[in-house]
């Protein structure tokens, strides 16, 4: 960061660290993590929604190509190796990624199979473009760029394919943040009662009792509760007749580093499902790919859809004024509450130690 005059008041630099306020950020660990998280999947796209299009995609400031051939997704470089053109512009022909500008066609491997300008160089211009590792898994599809296997697997929706769910898909969107700091706005408890007051938490009632936190193989798993919740709204719309407000129980599982998958109590059986993945766009710009289920109120999508923007519309602008943008890898940067922070705090934990590099699966018994 560029320390200008104007800012140079609130912000002093030592050795490696940026202060700012009462915050301090190791631009060494934040660089590391950063890094770090080249080698984990990430989300680029909706399985659902990669058809008959190639998609564009920005992670880790990469410009890449998402495109769906013969059935199969596939990531490639999106930048033609004839005059550099984005292949994502382009069409899917058959088997081929075929570039907008002149015409190139690219196999599944990104082999140059065809220069229309001139058929006879066919086979014997050698031209590759770089490929990325690519599955599809819990209705997203992931990528790699590190070039290695990819560490840890990728998250998971059980409910994804349980019929007695309905999952809604919520348009991907950005926000101006790391990775980090949107994925732990999810587990944040002690802000649901101030940003999602009336909703999602009442400021009357902002305690938050001790909870379980603990890891289990790449997941943070976190059973909280009780979290009072109002009932006028359709996510506790089959509370409602029981009072305005409701204890909602959380079970969380975070999949490290980029993932979340919650299940809220919603009644004695209704079961109310969020489920998301995030993708560094660069360092401080976050994607989001957001799954909304649950199996009661069926036929009240748009309620759910319109509940859950006005959620994100209350944390947006809190978690993108959050400074430093970047979750700091340093525990003692920022404070912690006793209890009620436990799950941000094991999060930070296992950041720091993927930060060094450290990465190892938590035992499953
Ligand atoms: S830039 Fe792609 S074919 Fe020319
Ligand atoms: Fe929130």
């Amino acid at each position: 960061m560029t320390i200008t005059p104007d800012t140079a008041a609130d912000m002093a630099t030592t050795e490696g660290f940026e202060l700012h306020g009462n915050t301090q950020l190791n631009l060494a660990g934040e660089e590391r993590l950063y890094q770090q998280l080249k080698r984990f999947w990430q989300p680029v796209a909706f399985s659902a929604d990669l058809t008959d299009t190639p998609h564009q995609v920005t992670l880790f400031d990469t410009r890449l190509a998402v495109a769906r051939l013969d059935g199969v997704a596939r990531t490639f470089s999106d930048i033609c190796r004839h005059r550099g053109s984005a292949l994502s512009l382009g069409r899917i022909d058959g088997c081929r990624l075929r570039c907008a500008y002149h015409g190139w066609a690219y196999d599944a491997e990104g082999t140059v199979v065809d220069i229309p300008a001139r058929p006879e160089l066919n086979g014997k211009l050698v031209a590759q473009l770089p490929t990325y590792p690519t599955i599809e898994a819990g209705g997203l599809v992931w990528t790699c760029i590190s070039g290695e296997t990819p560490l840890f697997g990728p998250s998971e929706c059980p409910e994804l394919d349980d019929p007695a769910y309905r999952v809604l898909r919520v348009a991907p969107y950005e926000w101006d943040c790391s990775v980090a700091r949107r994925l732990e706005n999810y587990f944040d408890f002690s802000h649901f009662a101030h940003v999602h007051h009336g909703i999602l938490g009442d400021r009357a009632e902002a305690e938050i009792e001790d909870y379980d936190v603990r890891r289990h193989g790449s997941e943070i798993r976190i059973d909280a509760g009780p979290f009072v919740e109002h009932t006028s709204n359709v996510k506790n719309s089959a509370v409602h007749h029981e009072g305005e407000t409701y204890e909602a129980w959380k079970r969380y599982r975070v999949f490290m580093p980029n993932a979340m998958h919650l299940n809220s109590s919603a009644g004695v059986t209704e079961d109310f499902v969020l489920y998301v993945a995030v993708a560094p766009v660069s360092r401080r710009r976050t994607r989001c790919f957001t799954f909304v289920a649950r199996n009661y109120a069926l036929d009240r999508d748009e309620e759910f859809e319109a509940m859950q923007h006005v959620i994100l519309g209350q944390d947006q602008p809190i978690v993108e004024s959050q400074r430093p943008e970047e979750l700091p890898v340093d525990l003692t940067a920022e404070m912690h509450v006793k209890g009620a922070d436990a799950g941000t705090v094991e999060y930070r934990r296992w950041l720091i130690s993927i930060a060094d590099g450290t990465i190892e699966l938590a035992p499953t018994t």
